[in-house]
């Protein structure tokens, strides 16, 4: 069967629920909240909803350490405002996938539960267990971390193993202590991943994005890692030996429904990504969520911190969108609830509105399914909060003991505020009311103090705002140039600029970004000069030959 590809001119909004909106006052953002702004979304003029986790969680993680799949977090709702959420979301023509996190669940699941009381429970291989290496008097040492399987680290949380008195075995943890990995090479875990996907899809949701899902097959064996001077054991659980196997399982469920598959895959490349996205019998996802244009001022994401590099950025974009042409499908994005605001790293926040229309029309316009993230469309920027305390991220805890080990107290609190994934996390700004409009009770975390300034209700008529700009670039996704054209990079070395070209059946856009403050003189190319050619979108009027700050200017070629 041929599947549709309803997915392939759309675009995303990512809620990320606790800060979106509070409908009963308790400070939470909800999904009564998510119900009255229903069609503020649809006014964006976007055509699905991506839910970062409902479900119930201790928020060791927010939401991504998941104690039961098959309900609603009470802090968020229940099944009945969940089921009439979707239902209106359907009814304004909009799609709805959830959030699929299955390499791990929360260490207070009865799953894990019963796995770590009892190695005889059916529960405890749904887990990953070893012994720890033993001394010659045959005792374990916890407290030890050479006594540990073996040495690889966890991305959360110092060590990837936790000792566990009762059974006296470790287990793998590559999140946080209190996100135990699951483990898929158990032929029952599979069954409950499938029987997961086919109770949401029962209810109407229309795909899943896969949580870290390149992580589930570990290498036989868990070697010791003696080639990661950080992350120790990433390459022996990204992309592991059965991830296509496993993949191809959950595919199937899919596929008895028609629905949309998106994995987010870290230290993805696009050859690397092509086996498990590339169209055609095997394929394994439709679209996967990768880095690499995410780490143009970074490492690791965000894990050690470098200057804004726009080359990096551009190689990125065009890598994917050059090795994927007509072999496999992009996933757009620039902001999501995992990295600190945009216009903060690669914009502006002095010219937040013009860096933040170039940021948009930049990346919009390629070709792709997008994705716009809370908050994205009316430009919310980075926060910096006095000490580390009154963050809340678990990450950045991690990150900050590190640097602070290497660059002292003062350095590591100035990277920690630059990088922490709380500043994409602050409640959304609808007005310059009280709390920003996020809530009529005490908000559960800090409110960017530009709110005044920065929010959706003075946004929402303004012809010339940020709001009004997403959705005009939105709208223009439609156009079949954007959605099938070919991608063609110009100007590549430029260390300002950013520029390219799609083709589509003898039509052509040319989107020209600069990505400086600095007046910058460019003449168009080649074959633009002509009176066919039309000015379509811009954060400037008219045309000069200087581009001016943060100016992005997309033309059309009839
Ligand atoms: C990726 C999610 O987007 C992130 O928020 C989470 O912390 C990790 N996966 C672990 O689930």
């Amino acid at each position: 069967m041929k599947r549709k590809q309803w997915y392939k001119d759309m675009t995303f909004y990512q809620i990320w629920p606790r800060s979106f909106k509070d409908g009963n006052g308790d400070g939470i953002g909800d999904l009564w909240g998510i119900y009255e702004k229903l069609d503020y979304i649809r006014s964006l003029g976007v055509d699905g909803i991506w839910f970062s986790p409902l479900y119930p969680s201790p928020n060791a993680d927010y939401g991504y350490d998941i104690a039961d799949y098959y309900n609603i977090n009470s802090e968020y709702g229940d099944m009945d405002i969940f089921q009439k959420v979707l239902d209106r979301a359907h009814e304004l023509g909009m799609k709805v996938i959830m959030d699929l996190v299955v390499n791990h669940t929360s260490d207070e699941h009865p799953w894990f539960l019963a796995a770590k009381k009892d190695k005889n429970s059916p529960y405890h291989d749904y887990y990953i267990w070893r012994e720890g290496k033993r001394d010659k008097d045959g005792m374990s040492h916890p407290e030890d971390a050479k006594k540990n399987p073996n040495n690889w680290d966890s991305l959360f949380e110092g060590k990837a193993w936790e000792y566990v008195e009762e059974v006296d075995e470790y287990y793998l943890h590559i999140f946080a202590k209190k996100q135990p990995d699951l483990n898929h090479d158990n032929p029952a875990v599979r069954e409950e991943v499938k029987k997961i996907m086919r109770f949401w899809l029962e209810k109407g949701v229309d795909g899943f994005r896969e949580d870290v899902i390149t992580f589930i097959s570990k290498e036989e064996g868990l070697p010791n890692d003696y080639v990661m001077p950080a992350a120790k054991g990433l390459g022996y659980y990204s992309n592991g030996p059965h991830l296509h196997e496993y993949l191809q399982e959950y595919r199937r469920v899919a596929e008895e429904y028609d629905c949309f598959l998106l994995g987010e895959a870290p230290q993805m490349t696009p050859k690397k990504a092509l086996p498990f996205i590339g169209e055609g019998k095997e394929q394994d996802l439709d679209m996967m969520f990768h880095f690499q244009h995410m780490e143009a001022d970074c490492l690791m994401t965000d894990y050690l911190q470098l200057p804004f590099n726009l080359r990096k950025m551009k190689r990125a974009f065009s890598s994917w969108q050059n090795d994927l042409e007509g072999k496999g499908w992009n996933a757009l994005y620039i902001e999501n609830h995992d990295h600190p605001r945009i216009i903060s790293r690669y914009g502006d926040e002095q010219y937040r509105v013009e860096s933040g229309k170039m940021l948009a029309a930049m990346y919009l316009l390629q070709k792709g399914t997008a994705f716009v993230y809370q908050g994205q469309e009316i430009g919310m920027t980075n926060i910096s909060l006095p000490t580390l305390e009154d963050y809340k991220d678990i990450q950045v805890k991690q990150n900050y003991n590190t640097w602070k080990g290497l660059f002292g107290e003062k350095k590591a609190m100035k990277l920690a505020r630059k990088s922490c994934r709380d500043s994409a996390r602050t409640p959304v700004q609808w007005s310059a009311g009280e709390h920003a409009g996020f809530t009529t009770g005490t908000p559960w975390f800090v409110i960017n103090e530009n709110y005044p300034q920065v929010n959706v209700e003075s946004q929402l008529d303004d012809e010339d705002s940020l709001l009004s700009f997403y959705r005009k670039v939105i709208a223009y996704r439609k156009n079949p140039v954007i959605r099938y054209g070919t991608y063609w990079e110009l100007e590549k070395n430029h260390r300002n600029l950013y520029v390219y070209e799609r083709s589509y059946k003898g039509k052509k856009v040319l989107v020209v970004c600069s990505f400086t403050k600095k007046p910058v003189c460019y003449a168009l190319p080649e074959g633009w000069q002509s009176p066919n050619v039309s000015k379509v979108l811009g954060n400037y009027e008219g045309r000069e030959d200087v581009l001016r700050p943060y100016e992005v200017a997309v033309y059309e070629k009839a």
